[in-house]
């Protein structure tokens, strides 16, 4: 199905299903330990030997020798594959570091060898046993070092940010000079780690030449095809399966080491082999959302009227690497005739910088909203007030773009009245509740929606169930439900009757999951099959289609009624299809927006910051499973929190690497920081987007989030701390004094 018109009335307008708050129906798996991650998939091959992942002790330079001798000898080892009996292998899509092969060492923990043994144990103790020897090159390791250095690159996160090295529209420099009220402050944020629960995992198992991988992965078919390449293997001999994902957070977007040396360990000790990469192997050897330093200019009237705005932001990442893409929101969320984007890169030799939910808006609204703050300050102007007066309804680089839906206003209005925003002292540091001092703040949200080609096939049984397969991924964020819910709705079924089949890549390609594309197009994908499934029922029961009307499990035409099931009655009826979005997606902007109302009580002795509430609006089109949907934006604002207190990937600047490389030392949210979480989505639908009128939501939650926090945190003390994550050693010499 090609979808370049808007959508029409069709049958998800009936919102019987759809739209619904709906359980999640892996949840209960989830829950109880019953839906099998990558690394307990024991039934799936029999004589499951466990690899243990080596990776480099120094982060840049050659691997001189391996010394296996002992390692060999130990016992249960089975076999030691090393990066120097394999030629330097293809990389996967969209990644920088090579994974394996070869003497070159790029970064720190970047895979040299895997030791494979019986058990786990003793895979692990004969790993410690091998001894390398290198030859270690000085590398550059420290961001704010290298900035000076940083050229504009043009950069796309491949999520719906990027653009080009340098932008302008106008005359910024001269309008800037003229404004009469200015603002220029530079900020940073930190490398973060996508810490996800489950961490990257793989068991694979050879067959004559065909290879199976029992993996965790958010993009199938990008993982197929990276594999066989990696692998030098056809296409169709190479097999991905990832029914549950344990949270990727763009960590698992692509093939990772526990893959490739799962697959090449089987095949060198002839069994079936898992992989898992350990915590700190994780944090140094797969990705991570790289540290940014961000300036922000923005010149204004005297009555807040923005004329001129100017976001430049420098990353570092691996030669091949791209740039985060912290400056795409700015060309968007507000109006300005005079603009000037950039986005620099700067050479580091630290593991590589690449997607974690939302790259770019994330780290590059922390910043924006902030500046906006201040800026709403120095103007003498309410922070809320200052951004309805500069929202615009068309793409301010290109004024003949409309965005296809934008109501920013109508969530920063409704979050504002629901929070109680009214009541804000303005003036900083005046509010005291007991020993905290407590502030409120507030930032918007912005994420781009993509669209993306997305198929499925659906099978209806004789017995009226239908079954859909597809390679879509569900990362935790209930991709079963609503896939199940629209084809619930399609062919007027109750969900109970519906089966799904997700992660398999001998199912038909869809989006998969990224960012927050996945729920909107992959119900698209499933909305296109069952259209087709709809017509091959009605001509099987000799109906007109266009007469027939899908509901409680029955077909009817004028005055005839059949049970679905009976269309399957002389064999299953399947159809598939894939959707395909022409540039309808280009002719207007697709985004989604919404409002953070944050407030947070610091301890006036010990400069510590607990979250007290937090609220957030969102439009984001149609909801189609308001349940799902509120616990993807609360999850985004659990995340976005960590970035704005506790979450920072620490550099050994000498060393180069990641220091705090586990749980223990990279600090994120858990229960105790996060307080009652409400999240209102404004009633919408976006006829541009897809049949399902859905947008992505996914991400908008972390959008903004982590400067409501920052500015609350202002509002509360006064100090405004522009070096994030804002950990109390920032706010304590500069705290108001406390008796
Ligand atoms: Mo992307 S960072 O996998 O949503």
């Amino acid at each position: 199905m090609k979808f370049d018109t808007p959508a029409g009335q069709n049958p998800i307008d009936q919102l019987k299903v759809v739209g619904k708050p709906t359980d999640r129906i892996d949840g209960k798996y989830k829950t109880t330990g019953m839906a099998p991650y990558a690394y307990e998939r024991h039934d799936v091959a029999t004589n499951q030997a466990y690899g243990y992942v080596l990776g480099a002790g120094i982060a840049k330079g050659r691997v001189r020798r391996i010394d296996m001798t002992a390692a060999k000898r130990a016992p249960g080892v089975l076999g030691i594959v090393t990066t120097l009996d394999h030629p330097r292998m293809e990389r996967g899509m969209m990644n920088a570091a090579f994974l394996f092969g070869g003497d070159e060492v790029q970064h720190y923990h970047q895979a040299i060898a895997v030791v494979v043994a019986e058990t786990f144990e003793q895979a692990r103790a004969a790993a410690f046993l091998v001894k390398v020897d290198y030859d270690s090159k000085p590398g550059k390791f420290d961001l704010a070092a290298e900035a000076k250095g940083a050229k504009p690159v043009p950069g796309d996160s491949g999520e719906g940010s990027g653009g080009n090295g340098e932008e302008r529209v106008g005359d910024f420099e001269g309008a800037f000079a003229q404004a009469p009220v200015q603002f220029d402050e530079t900020y940073s944020t930190a490398d973060e780690s996508h810490a996800m629960m489950e961490p990257h995992a793989t068991i694979a198992a050879w067959d004559g030449d065909k290879v199976t991988l029992w993996t965790s992965n958010q993009m199938i078919a990008w993982g197929h095809g990276s594999l066989a390449k990696i692998l030098g293997v056809p296409k169709e001999n190479v097999r991905l399966d990832s029914p549950y994902v344990g949270g990727g957070f763009g960590g698992k977007l692509f093939v990772r080491a526990d893959a490739v040396l799962a697959a090449l360990a089987a095949k060198a000790v002839r069994r079936p082999v898992k992989v898992a990469l350990t915590r700190p192997l994780v944090m140094n050897n797969t990705t991570h959302r790289p540290a940014t330093i961000q300036r922000v200019r923005i010149g204004a009237t005297k009555d807040g009227i923005i004329t001129a705005i100017a976001h430049e932001s420098t990353s570092g990442n691996l030669p091949d690497g791209d740039p985060e893409t912290a400056v795409s929101q700015t060309k968007l969320l507000y109006a300005g005739a005079n603009r000037l984007t950039a986005m620099k890169l700067a050479h580091l030799d630290l593991p590589e910088g690449n997607a974690m939910r939302a790259p770019g808006e994330a780290p590059g609204l922390m910043v924006l909203e902030v500046a906006m703050d201040e800026m709403a300050e120095k103007l003498g102007m309410d922070p809320v007030e200052f951004r309805i007066r500069n929202d615009t309804q068309v793409d301010p680089q290109d004024p003949k773009r409309p965005f296809s839906h934008r109501d920013l206003v109508g969530c920063l209005r409704l979050g504002a009245e629901k929070f109680g925003w009214s009541k804000r002292n303005a003036k900083p540091g005046q509010v005291r509740d007991g020993q905290w001092l407590v502030g409120i703040g507030m930032a918007a949200a912005f994420r781009n929606n993509m669209v993306m080609k997305s198929g499925a096939r659906v099978r209806l049984a004789a017995d009226g169930t239908v079954t859909v397969e597809t390679d879509m991924t569900d990362i935790g964020t209930g991709s079963y439900t609503i896939i199940a819910q629209t084809a619930a709705e399609m062919m007027g079924v109750s969900l109970d009757k519906v089966a799904v089949r997700l992660g398999d890549s001998s199912f038909p390609v869809s989006s998969g999951s990224g960012g927050q594309f996945g729920g909107n197009s992959s119900t698209a994908g499933v909305y296109a099959a069952c259209v087709k499934l709809r017509e091959a029922v009605a001509q099987r029961l000799g109906i007109n289609s266009a007469d027939a009307v899908f509901a409680d499990g029955q077909v009817r035409a004028g005055n005839r009624a059949a049970p679905l099931g009976e269309a399957a009655r002389q064999g299953e009826v399947t159809a598939e299809d894939t959707i395909e979005f022409g540039d309808i997606s280009k002719k207007q902007q697709q985004s989604t927006f919404g409002a953070h109302f944050v407030e947070v009580g610091v301890d006036a002795y010990t400069g510590e910051t607990r979250v007290r509430r937090m609220l957030a609006v969102c439009a984001a089109g149609r909801i189609l499973n308001p349940k799902s949907a509120r616990s993807q934006v609360i999850g985004g604002m659990v995340m976005g929190t960590g970035a704005a207190l506790m979450e920072e990937l620490a550099v050994d600047t000498k060393r180069g690497f990641f220091a705090n490389h586990d749980l223990a030392g990279y600090e994120v949210p858990v229960h105790a920081d996060i307080p009652h979480q409400e999240v209102v989505f404004l009633d919408e639908v976006d006829p541009m987007s897809s049949p399902m009128k859905a947008k992505g939501v996914g991400e908008l939650g972390i959008c903004g989030v982590g400067a409501a926090v920052a500015n609350a945190v202002y509002n509360a003390t006064g100090i405004r701390v522009r070096d994030y994550p804002i950990t109390l050693d920032k706010l304590l010499d500069r705290m108001p004094d406390a008796a």
